[in-house]
Order: C-alpha cells, then sequence, then structure tokens
C-alpha cells in the first residue's frame, strides 16, 4: 500500500500549524498549507523546580519547533499569506530567530529571502541557521531597531513580504501556542504565564490566543502575563525607548519594541506585570533550567525563569500558583553563552585508573 493511503491517521502535529488551527486563524482555503512541522509543542511538568519555588510550574517547551523557536509558528502564517499574495521575496530584520525561521520556510516554500542582522550581535548558530537554508544575510552597522526601519521601507516595493511580528499573520500563528496551553492543561488557564518581551510580539500573540477561547467559552479564565525585560533593553518597564539597548541575551536586545503598546495593554487587561532583570540574573535562571530541568533554552527564554523567581519573592506571584515559562529558543544556538556557564572539562589519560584518579573516585 502506498504511503499516500496509509490507513494511521496523520497526526495533529504532522499536518501542521496552519491545517489543523484553519478554522481558528486568519487563512483561508486558498492559503498554502506550507508547514516545516511547527507547533503541537509539548508543555513539560517542572518537577524539581516546582519543589524548589513552591509552584506548579510548567514548561512550554517553544525550543522544539524546527528551527529551535516559537518563531516558526508565526513565520508559517506569514509566509503561506506571502505565497498566497503572489510575493517573489521575503524580508526581516531580526536578533537571529526570526531570520532562522523566514529563511527555513523560505526554503520550503521556494521564496528568496533577505535578512538583515545587527553586525557581531546575533548567537552563532542562528546565522549559521540563516545561511544553510541559503538567505542573503546583512549584517547591518546598527541594532535590530535600526534594522526593521530599514526592512519596513524596504518592504513598500512589489514581491517583497516583510515578516517580522508587524506583519499580523505572525501573531494570528503564534496564538496557538495559548491554545496549546489550554489543551495541555485540560481546558484550563494557568494563573500566570511568563514569558521573554523583545520586540513585544509574542506577548500580544498569546494575550489575544487566550481571549479569544475565554469569549468563546472554551476557558473560564484568563492567565495574568509576566512579560520579562533585560536590564539594558527594557523600554516598556522603563516607560521609554532605548537608544542603544543591551544585554547578553541578544534575541531580545530591543530598545523601541514595535508592538510595545499592545503589550503594555496585554498586561494591564491581564491584571499583570513587566519587569526586568540584569545579565547575571538571567544567567542563572538559565542555569538553573539545565541543571534542575534539563532544558537547555537559549539565554533570553530563561529569563521568564528568572522573572518568575522574583515575583515569587516580591509576593506578586503567590506560591502554590499554577504557572507557564514559556522557553522561547533552544540552548544549542549559542554556545558562546553555554561557555559563560560550565567549568573547563577535566582531562586526563585513557585507563579506568588514571579517570578514577580524576574523579577522586576511591
Ligand atoms: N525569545 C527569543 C528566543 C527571541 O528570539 C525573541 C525575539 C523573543 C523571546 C522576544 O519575542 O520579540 O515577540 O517579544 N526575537 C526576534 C528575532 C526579535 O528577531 O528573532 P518578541
Amino acid at each position: 500500500m502506498s504511503l499516500l493511503h496509509s490507513p494511521i491517521p496523520v497526526t495533529p502535529r504532522g499536518q501542521g500549524l496552519i491545517a489543523r488551527w484553519a478554522d481558528q486563524i486568519d487563512v483561508d482555503a486558498d492559503t498554502p498549507r506550507i508547514t516545516i512541522g511547527e507547533g503541537g509543542t509539548p508543555l513539560v511538568a517542572a518537577a524539581r523546580l516546582s519543589a524548589a519555588l513552591g509552584v506548579d510550574l510548567h514548561l512550554k517547551l517553544e525550543l522544539t519547533n524546527p528551527t529551535g523557536s516559537f518563531k516558526d509558528r508565526g513565520m508559517c502564517v506569514a509566509v503561506a499569506r506571502a505565497v498566497q499574495a503572489g510575493a517573489h521575496t521575503l524580508i526581516c530584520a531580526s536578533t537571529g530567530n526570526t531570520s532562522a525561521s523566514a529563511a527555513a520556510f523560505a526554503a520550503a516554500a521556494g521564496l528568496k529571502c533577505v535578512v538583515i542582522i545587527p553586525s557581531g550581535k546575533i548567537a552563532a548558530g542562528k546565522l549559521q541557521q540563516a545561511q544553510v537554508a541559503g538567505a542573503q544575510v546583512i549584517q547591518i552597522d546598527g541594532n535590530f531597531d535600526d534594522g526593521l526601519d530599514a526592512v519596513r521601507e524596504l518592504s513598500t516595493r512589489p514581491g517583497i513580504a516583510l515578516v517580522n511580528s508587524v506583519n499580523p499573520y505572525r501573531i494570528e500563528g503564534q496564538k496557538t501556542a495559548a491554545f496549546e496551553v489550554i489543551e495541555d492543561l485540560g481546558g484550563e488557564a494557568p494563573d500566570w504565564l511568563c514569558l521573554p518581551v523583545g520586540n513585544a510580539g509574542n506577548i500580544t500573540a498569546y494575550w489575544r490566543g487566550f481571549q479569544e477561547w475565554h469569549a468563546a467559552g472554551k476557558v473560564a479564565t484568563l492567565p495574568r502575563l509576566l512579560g520579562v525585560q533585560a536590564a539594558g533593553a527594557a523600554p516598556l518597564v522603563d516607560g521609554a525607548p532605548v537608544a542603544e539597548p543591551e544585554t547578553i541575551a541578544t534575541a531580545i536586545r530591543i530598545g523601541r519594541p514595535a508592538r510595545g503598546e499592545e503589550a503594555l495593554a496585554a498586561v494591564a487587561e491581564s491584571n499583570g506585570r513587566l519587569l526586568k532583570r540584569t545579565d547575571e540574573q538571567l544567567l542563572s535562571a538559565y542555569a538553573r533550567l539545565a541543571h534542575e530541568a534539563g532544558i537547555f533554552a537559549e539565554p533570553a527564554s530563561a529569563i521568564s525563569l528568572a522573572g518568575l523567581i522574583v515575583a515569587l519573592e516580591d509576593g506578586t506571584i503567590e506560591r502554590g500558583s499554577r504557572v507557564v515559562c514559556v522557553l522561547t529558543g533552544h540552548g544549542l544556538k549559542d554556545p558562546d553563552s553555554a561557555a559563560r556557564i560550565v567549568e573547563p572539562t577535566l582531562t586526563c589519560g585513557p585507563s579506568a585508573a588514571e579517570i578514577a584518579a580524576v574523579l577522586d573516585l576511591a
């Protein structure tokens, strides 16, 4: 029997995000069902961290998306809509993950892809992902915000589709993560959802997803949102744009978030909170995720845990709450950050005796 006629049902994940959620997102019957296997990511109960922190903590592993970040959800829909509209080229500015995702979907859809990145300020793996997929990568002597200004202008030319999260279809795709959280919690929302905030598309998307299902009667409560920014790139917390954002979490090194107003509204409507954490604090959370949950997320993702920790300490989040931390990107993308938190490896001769001696084994 040919595979095409296999009696085995296709899993929701195998169908791809657009096919799975076609009745919930802004697509139509003619939108191509482009997929590289995005969405359907696990929600994992973090037993040791829950015990240590006194909460019921679940980790939304967006880092298991095909290019290793949550960007694949929204990119899938944005690229499908770009194909439908007859675009020949995708363009984006990026701190790394958007470019990796755009490049991958461009390859899958047979489009050209141009990515603009801040020179020297993106993780090595992300740059390689975009290059390997065949994107044209341009490093600019400027930051993400400068790059976004430029691509907004460039994308007014015919046939060029802008796929940053200012593109409404990005938000449509990304809101499906909220649906999955509700499904995986048995039809309930968490008390709190903690996530990093950079250009502020993702927090906007989660809030839309939760609100839509709440309005449709599919979930009884709404979560409170805890948005976390890096101390050196915290325009929403500080209430003013940051001309020269700086943080080790290069993914969220953004000083003028395009969806900042929406993020502020989402946090206010959810009775949530925005806060900032230092590089030292986010690195400590990054190490804890790896040491105590076995999850290797990238530094920007770990800031959600850093935010949870302080919110528990200052009483913003009550002990015993059910909390979801969104782990947005994979640690493997950024080996240079990993090198900051590990000890040098031990070296010795190959015999059991020599290894035992180095390990201080009797
Ligand atoms: N976490 C990671 C790993 C990211 O790459 C980003 C954004 C965010 C969180 C913040 O999400 O922008 O929706 O608030 N990265 C973008 C990029 C800017 O170009 O890859 P946001």
